[in-house]
């Protein structure tokens, strides 16, 4: 193939999930080969299922996804998927290989017989020293991120597909893959909401409107993006205004033709069918995906005095336990940052303060805890959106909670979908919802940015600010965590 040749072409596309839930309706757009692209688009608009679609793991209800003749793809998941993670590495790297998928890089190829040398190999391209006989579910999330991407790269693909990548990592770790990407030769296509990231490699940009349900596509950065936008929706808003003008005008005519009866009213119906003609030439002005509504976490009643006591933890250093002594006490309003890179020990120290496993630390007997997981694993992915809301709130009616619901985007019939149907982002939103409903003393919040659009950010961070009681935080973001006051930091690696 030459440079410049179409990689993958979708052809007025259509994809639904069932019939209340169409994510594409005649969509179009290639990808050039060599061209790095991003994907963008609000939480749950179908970026994730566009993966699936280009991979073979789903197929269009009608119009056609053209690869390139004999093109191979991979794609890093955006999670690693609950069944997988009881696996051990070698495990996980060797089922790379094993799906029969007509798109996938190794299509037949059963047993890969140099597994080991080649997991070393593509570890180091993400920076990552890893046991091949370790579970997945051991590892921290900015190293199970680091799994993820491997595990597309190892498959040396000519369109790679990486689906969030920078969730999870820590600042080197995003570093790390910039760079890679930046060298990187063949073909990718990106989702991320990081505008920072994605503006230092990507060549063109695909927007995937959730109100029009097709693809836009530009060409240059995010901010290029932004500029086109803006300036498409100004021209829209300028035609409709002078179209609405001159209907006007042709509108105010037939009425005065009108009165004067006789052949001029036959003029003044033709200048009625007239403006009605314009009226269908106004073009739909692009509306902006919509953020969620400003929110409040209601804070436990009748707590007092110290929530939370921590006097030593222990951290990982060259891959073995390290005990460190520390001196901190939370009460209402006090905050506590947890620094630290990936795989240190931030969500194993929080996972053991929750379950009273602590050796050095301690939450007040009483405090109801609402805790944040990275991996959302503190939700049922069986239960609905609804059952999982009234689960933290049994008296309130269901009116009150679809209300609730709704500020959080999560609409409609999305309050009677299972939450492992919903997509990460939407995940991540009902989790927020839970909490408000949860009325913590004490909130822990594990990466709460992840998967999460951009937009919502700093409602999230105004209300996580306005919070009245304790609170513990980890986020690998600085402008988010700039963004709520901290009393205390707890840096894992100093
Ligand atoms: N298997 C499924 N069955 C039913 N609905 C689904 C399924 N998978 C996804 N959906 C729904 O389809 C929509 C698109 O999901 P998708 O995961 O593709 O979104 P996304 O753009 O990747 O979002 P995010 O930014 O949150 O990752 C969501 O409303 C989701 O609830
Ligand atoms: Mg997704």
């Amino acid at each position: 193939m030459n440079n410049g040749e179409t990689i993958l072409r979708f052809n007025k596309v259509s994809f639904a999930y069932g019939q209340e839930k169409p994510i594409l309706d005649e969509a179009d757009f290639s990808v050039r080969k060599g061209s790095k692209i991003t994907l963008m688009g609000q939480n749950g608009a179908g970026k994730s299922t566009i993966f699936n679609l280009i991979t073979g793991d789903l197929s269009p209800d009608s119009g056609a996804v053209n690869l390139g003749v004999g093109v191979t793809v991979a794609e890093a998941k955006q999670v690693i998927s609950r069944d997988l993670l009881p696996l051990t590495v070698r495990e996980f790297f060797q089922k790379c290989f094993s799906k029969p998928t007509f798109a996938k890089a190794s299509a037949g190829q059963a047993k890969i017989y140099d597994i080991d040398p080649r997991i070393d190999e593509v570890l180091e391209i993400v920076n990552l020293e890893a046991d091949h006989d370790k579970i997945i579910k051991s590892f921290s999330g900015g190293q199970q991120a680091r799994i993820l991407l491997a595990s597309a790269i190892i498959q040396n693909p000519d369109l790679l597909l990486l689906d969030e990548p920078t969730n999870n990592l820590d600042k080197e770790g995003i570093l790390h893959l910039t760079k890679f990407l930046i060298d990187y030769k063949k073909t990718c296509i990106v989702i991320s909401h990081d505008a920072d990231f994605l503006n230092a490699f990507t060549h063109g940009v695909l927007y995937l409107d959730v109100f029009t349900r097709k693809i836009e596509q530009y060409v240059g950065n995010y901010f290029d993006l932004l500029v086109e936008i803006s300036a498409r929706i100004e021209r829209e808003n300028r035609k409709n205004a002078q179209l609405a003008k001159q209907i006007q005008e042709k509108k105010d005519k037939a009425n005065y033709f009108a009165h004067k009866g006789g052949q001029l009213r036959f003029l003044a119906k033709k200048m009625r069918e007239k403006a009605e003609e314009m009226e269908e030439e106004k073009v739909d002005v692009r509306k902006e995906d919509k953020t969620i509504r400003q929110f409040f976490i209601p804070t436990q009643e009748n707590i007092g005095g110290e929530i939370l006591n921590i006097t030593s933890f222990s951290v990982m250093k060259n891959r073995k336990s390290v005990k460190r002594e520390a001196n901190i006490s939370l009460r209402k309003r006090e905050r506590l940052l947890l620094a630290g890179p990936n795989g240190i020990g931030k969500t194993t120290l929080l996972e053991a303060l929750v379950s009273g496993k602590a050796k050095g630390a301690k939450i007040a007997p009483n405090v109801q805890v609402g805790y944040y997981r990275q991996d959302f694993s503190t939700l049922n992915f069986d239960d609905t959106v609804y059952q999982s809301l009234s689960a933290v709130a049994a008296d309130m009616p269901e009116d009150k909670l679809r209300s609730l619901a709704a500020g959080f985007l999560i609409t409609g019939d999305l309050m009677h979908s299972k939450i492992g149907s919903l997509s990460e982002g939407q995940k991540g939103l009902v989790s927020f919802a839970r909490l408000v409903l949860q009325k913590p003393g004490l909130l822990i919040l594990d990466e709460p940015t992840n998967h999460i659009n951009f937009r919502h950010l700093p409602i999230i961070a105004s209300a996580l600010n306005k919070y009245e009681g304790a609170m513990i935080l980890v986020s690998h973001i600085p402008e988010f965590v700039k963004q709520i006051r901290i009393d205390e930091i707890i840096d894992l690696d100093k």
